[in-house]
């Protein structure tokens, strides 16, 4: 068991201190670092993935893109939707697969599917599968298991490749399916020039990523330990983001739930005037997503308006960030500092210490890290 763990206490720490190498592996021989000086400089072939060749078209020219999946494979599809409507200009839907069943959604055959499952034999993401097939849709599978019931049921797809996820709570798979998910739209981008200087901007942060994830996972790993310790007794937790970073809110609060076993909500900032404003207080911690990206101003609002009520915030920020140092520094405030990146990319990093905190809280309150209470690592019942 030891030697499974790799000296590690818990699959579930392994598995998120494996990110690095398990994103790597997801971009093995699928990511073309250099240029190539030959042919038009403008239309670089950079993203190879075999499984797309035949369908790249046929994708392109859909009605609508529908990813379906369930739990952590929906919040990778969400963190990723941005990327793909930015890249390939299709409309893009996003649906729950039990969900999708409950209300018989109306699919047609020009529209591209595409299933997301770590497992590959979830049984709703299955169930729409096969619905989906027999409306005529071009299905899509992006799996971690080859060989499994949805890689072998969808007519094309992408293998994960991030090694196997033991640990009921998926932090490795996550990372890797937004990977997956933003080497498909900038493959399905190729063509673009238009779109060639983002794209180029994009590819060249993959290749950085997991030097930048390496960077601050020890340092997360301790500050984290210490940010658990204060927060392990507390009733609830909210997670305040927007933009692609609302998958991360969503995702950090499901694994406290899931894990730690602390009521937990991931709420899309824009909605905080809504109605989530009336639970702030000077006791509930709340953390808030603010990485430097398009959506950093409308952040920063919140922040202030969350600090005029006298909330108890954690802030996740870009590392060196000056202005949330001094929000921190005036208002007693903690900080979560993450490197920088492209923003379809920046949900990548921002999880990582959020998973660490929620895996340090577990253990602190003294859970079965690995195999949760009444949960199981694939869910085989509708
Ligand atoms: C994630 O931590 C959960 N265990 C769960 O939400 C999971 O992501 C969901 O059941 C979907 O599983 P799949 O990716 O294997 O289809």
């Amino acid at each position: 068991d030891q030697i499974m763990k790799g000296g590690y206490e818990h699959y579930m720490q392994k598995e998120i201190h494996e990110q690095p190498e398990a994103i790597t592996q997801s971009m093995r021989g699928r990511v073309k670092q250099q240029k190539s000086a030959e042919g038009n400089p403008y239309l670089q072939q950079r993203i190879k993935l075999g499984g797309l060749v035949e369908t790249r078209d046929t994708i392109r020219r859909s009605r609508r893109i529908m990813f379906v999946a369930c739990g952590t494979s929906y919040h990778a599809a969400l963190a990723a939707r941005q990327t793909v409507e930015e890249m390939v200009e299709v409309p893009v839907v996003l649906e729950l697969a039990s969900d999708l069943l409950d209300r018989c959604c109306p699919i047609f055959r020009d529209d591209t599917c595409v299933f997301v499952s770590q497992s590959g034999e979830t049984a709703d993401t299955l169930r729409a599968l096969e619905y989906a097939k027999a409306r005529g849709a071009l299905c899509v599978g992006i799996t971690n298991t080859v060989g499994s019931a949805i890689s072998r049921a969808t007519h094309c797809g992408i293998h994960q490749n991030a090694g196997y996820e033991i640990g009921v709570a998926s932090t490795k798979a996550y990372t890797s399916q937004i990977i997956c998910i933003t080497m498909m739209a900038l493959a399905l981008a190729e063509d673009s020039i238009s779109k060639r200087e983002r794209r180029d901007a994009i590819i060249d942060e993959l290749g950085a990523l997991p030097d930048k994830m390496r960077s601050f996972m020890q340092v997360q790993d301790v500050a984290m330990k210490e940010l658990a310790a204060q927060l392990k007794d507390s009733n609830s937790l909210l997670f305040f983001a927007r933009g692609n970073n609302y998958a991360t809110a969503l995702e950090a609060a499901l694994k406290c739930k899931e894990v730690a076993l602390i009521h937990s909500e991931g709420i899309l900032a824009g909605e905080m005037k809504h109605g989530p404003l009336a639970l702030v207080d000077e006791h509930l911690p709340i953390v808030v997503v603010a990485t430097r990206d398009s959506m950093y101003n409308k952040m920063e609002s919140v922040i202030q308006q969350l600090l005029a009520r006298s909330a108890r915030l954690i802030i996740l920020c870009t590392a060196g960030d000056a202005t949330m140092q001094e929000y921190a520094k005036r208002s007693d405030c903690q900080l979560i500092e993450v490197p920088g990146t492209v923003e379809p990319l920046q949900p990548i990093l921002n999880i990582v210490p959020l998973q660490l905190l929620a895996y340090h809280m577990t253990v602190l309150r003294g859970h079965n890290v690995d195999q949760p209470r009444n949960l199981a690592k694939s869910v085989t019942v509708t």
